[in-house]
């Protein structure tokens, strides 16, 4: 999950690197790199983050116009200077960045060894450099002939961008696997692994594609396969807005997407909601919709946030549309040799599109002959354009590790995709549809009373700002909300925390009740309300503290709870977008407070990219 940026054309190629990469580092920080070509390539490399690298680098001239960086996620060696990218072959006839997995790099590696080559790092990447310089010497071929060989020989993911020294006017890059981006500028190109660093310079991009090898000069770009058949680049039109892509005056990206819900959900919603004549349309899924109609199972794969949506997907596909729901971890799904049938429609859910095992899950879905369906967020990414068919969520970009937004929009597209199912099974009558579809309208501004409420949760986060362990209860649709929260907390504040089915307290989990453990229980008003009520009280006849998500007006936990978090009344189908918004904000106060890096928690990287 590392960041890749490169640039060829006229301007100082240093600042247009350092910002994209600054850009980047959401998607991988433990240290960073650059090559400029000066007369000869220019490496400079630090452990940390782009800040590190730029005070590294100081005040030092640097005027080329060509060049490459990298943000790293560390996958063969540890965080160090060494292993930071750019790596540069022995000889250093090549400096080059990558992003993903060699798989066979320790093979490849011995028989460079063996025919004297030597390294400097223990990564894959660098064996990829050697290997390149190998073939290009030995077999005195041009740059890109000893790119696409070399590539041949490698088993494994790569996004990567080559410098050449002999060849010095252009950049070649290639993609199998790790997403790669370029923009199209006026007699330049930026390349990165996604388009936050290049909307500020251009709109227009090219997706490369699996197997796809670029040379690109700065008045011109060869798009070919691996396989050297030339190819027509797609020009493409970014949708995004360069302010997207800022904090906006929010103190992190992670809280300003918190806030941006309501109008995430707007957008998600917008245009496919149509209450004016109370109907739900999804453009995307016209053509296969005869197919959804008929399915007897759903198959839902997803990872870490994107599937607690899907397991909110189970619940409303099994309450509105009455179909067979299985919610998959991608990872488990595509190594357990699955039954998959040709009448079954497999759903992914990727806020990035580029999540390794949910696009692996993807390829063995299709090749069992399955429907397969994308909800994801990232327009162009790998996801989107490997699924048959699917909706986008109209989030726009989520620049903070802990997902947020997207798990809201998710859900909204579940809802209406559930509805919309179950509407043309009729299975729902036109006063129930009429009032899901005039509800959807209010949850944007139910969304933002909650949010008005931040002061108060902030104060109770402050209160269990010092907490070691945590326990989320939920029942229904609000189970995967009890997870989802638990996620966010640990991902952003290292506190341990614990999701689980309310009921499922008495087998087990309760022997972990004390007056140390904070309990946080969503408890909205719904049809298992007395038996959370119960549960409420197990926790508290144990001196366990209670924090409870409960209907507005609640007045019976109220006297039960230590702290309660109020969310609007609303339709039970709902509540899982309600009642997620206080558990975002009660953990990233908590994150805050105790000085973690809240869009960059340690460890973590946006998109995982890799197995
Ligand atoms: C959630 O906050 C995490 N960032 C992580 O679990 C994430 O949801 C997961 O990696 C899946 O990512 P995707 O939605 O881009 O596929």
């Amino acid at each position: 999950m590392c960041g890749i940026v490169g640039y060829i054309g006229d301007r100082v190629a240093l600042p247009i690197l350092l910002n994209g990469l600054k850009r980047l580092e959401y998607r991988g920080y433990d240290s960073a790199g650059v090559a400029i070509l000066e007369d000869l390539p220019l490496v400079f490399k630090k452990k940390g983050k782009v800040a590190e690298l730029e005070k590294h680098i100081g005040n030092q001239k640097l005027t080329g116009s060509i060049g490459i960086g990298h943000t790293r996620w560390a996958t063969h060696g540890e965080p160090n200077d060494v292993n930071a990218h750019p790596h540069a072959s022995m000889n250093g006839k090549f400096v080059i960045i990558h992003n993903g997995i060699i798989e066979n790099y320790a093979r490849l590696r011995e028989r460079l060894e063996a025919r004297g080559v030597t390294f400097k790092s223990q990564t894959d990447t660098e064996v990829l450099a050697n290997l390149i310089e190998y073939i290009y010497e030995k077999g005195q071929v041009d740059a890109e002939l000893a790119v696409r060989l070399a590539l041949s020989k490698v088993i494994g993911a790569y996004g990567l961008v080559v410098m050449c020294v002999g060849e010095p006017d252009k950049l070649i890059a290639a993609r199998k696997g790790s997403p790669l981006v370029i923009g199209v500028g006026n007699e330049e190109y930026f390349i990165a692994s996604d388009a936050t660093p290049i909307v500020e310079y251009t709109k227009s991009v090219i997706y490369l594609n699996d197997g796809d090898v670029a040379v690109i000069k700065k008045d011109q770009l060869v798009l070919k396969t691996m396989k050297n058949d030339s190819q027509s680049p797609v020009i493409q039109e970014l949708s995004i807005d360069i302010g997207e892509i800022d904090k906006g005056g929010y103190d992190h990206f992670m809280l300003k997407e918190i806030f941006e819900q309501p109008r995430s959900i707007q957008d998600t919603f917008r245009g496919r909601v149509r209450s004016e004549n109370n109907e739900i349309h999804l453009g995307g899924l016209y053509e296969v919709m005869p197919r959804l109609i008929e399915s007897k199972r759903i198959i839902i794969i997803a990872c870490g946030t994107s599937w607690h949506a899907g397991l909110v997907g189970e619940y409303l596909f099994e309450d509105f549309a009455r179909v067979n729901v299985e919610v998959e971890y991608a990872s488990e799904f595509r190594y357990r040799n699955p039954i998959i049938n040709k009448d079954d429609v497999v759903i992914a859910i990727s806020q990035s599109g580029e999540t390794a095992d949910t696009l692996a899950a993807i390829r063995l879905a299709k090749e069992n002959g399955a429907l397969v369906l994308g909800i994801c967020n990232v327009v162009g990414s790998s996801i989107p354009r490997e699924t048959h068919a699917g909706v986008y969520t109209h989030a726009g970009p989520e620049i903070g590790v802990a997902s947020t937004k997207a798990f809201t929009c998710q859900v909204t597209v579940l809802a209406m995709m559930a509805i919309s199912i179950g509407r043309s099974k009729g299975l729902i009558d036109d006063t129930n549809y009429r009032k899901l579809i005039q509800e959807f309208n209010q949850i944007p501004e139910k969304i933002g009373e909650i949010l008005s409420q931040s002061g108060h949760i902030k104060q109770i986060a402050d209160k269990y700002k010092n907490s070691t362990n945590s326990l989320y209860l939920g029942r229904g649709y609000l189970f995967p909300v009890a997870l989802e929260g638990a996620l966010k907390l640990k991902e952003i504040s290292y506190i341990h925390a614990e999701g689980y089915p309310a009921a499922e307290m008495k087998h087990g989990p309760i022997a972990l009740i004390d007056q140390n453990m904070p309990v946080v229980v969503v408890a909205t008003k719904d049809s298992s309300y007395e038996k959370i009520v119960s549960n409420i009280q197990e926790v508290k006849a144990r001196n366990g503290q209670v924090i409870a998500v409960v209907t507005k007006g609640d007045t019976i936990i109220r006297q039960m709870a230590d702290y309660v978090f109020e969310i609007p009344e609303t339709e039970t189908v709902f509540t899982p977008l309600l009642s997620v918004i206080p558990l975002q904000l009660f953990s990233y106060y908590i994150a805050v407070m105790r000085g973690c890096n809240v869009d960059q928690p340690r460890n973590l990287a946006k998109s995982v990219t890799v197995e």
